[in-house]
């Protein structure tokens, strides 16, 4: 929708400068616009790359698979066939990553210890015979599907008591880091890669349709957002849209180190560097994430063209963190137009990652590069943070009748407290700090879970919301009769 919107021309090229697994990208070009995916992790770009490529020919790449079948197949059923405690961890001859440094909050010192020795074989055994393929194309989408098997393959995966074996959970998802559960679960390394095969089978028969020629019109970048005008040409770009790390909440370059090992990415020490998080290996502070997401705006303001528009999504509750990112934004010259609620971009994953302070619903920024750019004013607002906050929550909450849930105040008083200069006056407020001020000024009604101004409100709120449901069942039945 957000591309359409600012690029509507489809010779549009559309930057992501922290692209991830590639939905920007992979978005531009189904819609048939030129991308260009940047990011500082060799893993994501990997992934982008593989999700992206089209054509590709179907009945190939089946074949390989059977010829891998072959080679590998009854190798690690046997390794399954006997119990896994008889395996050596020396495993002679088998290439695997060896002694790689995890990061520091890992559970394990090496990646080895990540894996039993059996898995090691297997995975090895699997990971050479790929190597050997030699159509390139091919033999990178079954990397990538070996890439994917290492996700449950190894010893920070288990399951919950009465769930099926095959559908756990890695440590390393729900944790984020490299965490050893006491009973970890071994799943037959050949069934996962099989498994995974038959999803990429799925995704490229969508990709070739989907995509198709227009993969041409994908560049992918390793490259940091924090110099992207040393690798894409000034006032080039004609839309930017983004994800940016929220401070200390996922240090990917850490937790991709698995991954970028067995598939053999160098990461150096200055990607780490240029990574922006707070936190990870490096310990950076606050200031330094400050730091390099400032960097970051000013290089997309130099790759962008005049009049071009950079939609920036942001989820984090603690306005300081607002404050860094429109003021970097103001200060490299961006225009500031509105903050939009987006229900479902992506939640969940950094939700997941830290529920206090992440918001479920996202925000979704937009900025424009204009020659004359109007600033956003911070510093209105005189007295107590609690006072000027409860005031803003107040005229929301009054501005409707049927209550707002705690989610739906986060994600207006946000835009809120920017378009009335109020960032400065509660830039040291947690917004979960909102939580003692809706309980000290507000009612909750727990029937509807939402808040009001008053016990009085609920009452009559809870009933508009019950009319507004009956005249929606209403409206269902009477679709369901004419169908
Ligand atoms: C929130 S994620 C992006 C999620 C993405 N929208 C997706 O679809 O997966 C942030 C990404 O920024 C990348 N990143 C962090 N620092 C970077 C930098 N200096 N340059 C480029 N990418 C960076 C991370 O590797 C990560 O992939």
């Amino acid at each position: 929708m957000y591309i359409k919107h600012f690029a509507p021309d489809k010779e549009s090229v559309v930057l992501d400068p922290f692209g991830g697994s590639g939905v920007t990208a992979i978005e531009a070009v189904v819609l048939g616009r030129r991308a260009i995916h940047v990011d500082i992790n060799p893993l994501a770009n990997f992934i982008c790359q593989q999700i992206a490529i089209a054509p590709v020919d179907l009945n190939a790449l089946r074949k390989e698979f059977a010829t891998i079948e072959e080679s590998c197949r009854p190798y690690i059923d046997r390794l399954y066939a006997s119990s896994g405690e008889k395996f050596a961890r020396e495993t002679a001859g088998a290439w695997y990553p060896r002694g790689l440094a995890l990061p520091k909050n890992a559970d394990a010192r090496v990646i080895e210890e990540l894996f039993t020795p059996r898995q090691l074989r297997a995975l090895s055994r699997l990971n050479e015979q790929i190597g050997a393929i030699r159509d390139g194309v091919i033999r990178d989408l079954l990397r990538f599907t070996f890439s994917a098997t290492l996700n449950k393959c190894n010893l920070t995966y288990s399951t919950t008591k009465g769930r099926s074996e095959g559908r756990g959970n890695s440590g390393i998802m729900h944790t984020y880091r490299y965490w050893l559960p006491k009973h970890p679960v071994e799943l037959n390394v050949w069934n996962e890669f099989s498994n995974k095969f038959k999803n990429l089978i799925t995704v490229k028969k969508e990709t070739n349709q989907a995509i198709g020629e227009n993969y041409q019109r994908l560049k992918v970048m390793h490259a940091s957002a924090t110099e992207l005008s040393s690798v894409i040409e000034r006032e080039s770009v004609d839309y930017i849209f983004t994800d940016p790390p929220y401070g200390s909440h996922i240090a990917y370059l850490d937790l991709s180190t698995m991954w970028n090992a067995w598939l053999g990415f160098d990461v150096k020490l200055e990607d780490k560097q240029a990574e922006v998080i707070e936190g990870g290996d490096l310990e950076k502070s606050r200031d330094e994430y400050a730091n390099l997401l400032e960097s970051s705006l000013r290089e997309m303001y130099r790759v962008l063209k005049w009049n071009g528009w950079v939609s920036i999504v942001f989820a984090h509750k603690d306005l300081s963190y607002w404050n860094v990112l429109i003021a970097a934004a103001q200060d490299a010259g961006l225009e500031y137009a509105n903050t939009v609620v987006q229900e479902s971009y992506q939640s969940s994953r950094h939700k997941r990652a830290n529920p206090l302070s992440v918001l479920s619903g996202e925000l979704i920024l937009n900025l424009q590069k204009k020659r004359q750019p109007r600033r956003l004013e911070f510093d209105r607002g005189d007295g107590e943070a609690s006072e000027i906050l409860a005031g803003q929550v107040r005229a929301l909450v009054c501005e409707t009748e049927e209550g707002m849930t705690t989610e739906d105040i986060y994600n207006q008083l946000i835009p809120r407290v920017l378009e009335r200069g109020l960032m400065n006056a509660l830039q040291k407020t947690r917004l979960s700090e909102l939580d003692e001020v809706l309980r000290d000024n507000f009612f909750f009604d727990d029937a509807s879970a939402r808040w009001y101004a008053s016990k009085t409100m609920a009452k009559q709120g809870r009933k508009i919301l019950a009319l507004k449901k009956a005249k929606g069942q209403l409206a269902l039945d009477l679709a369901r009769e004419d169908e």
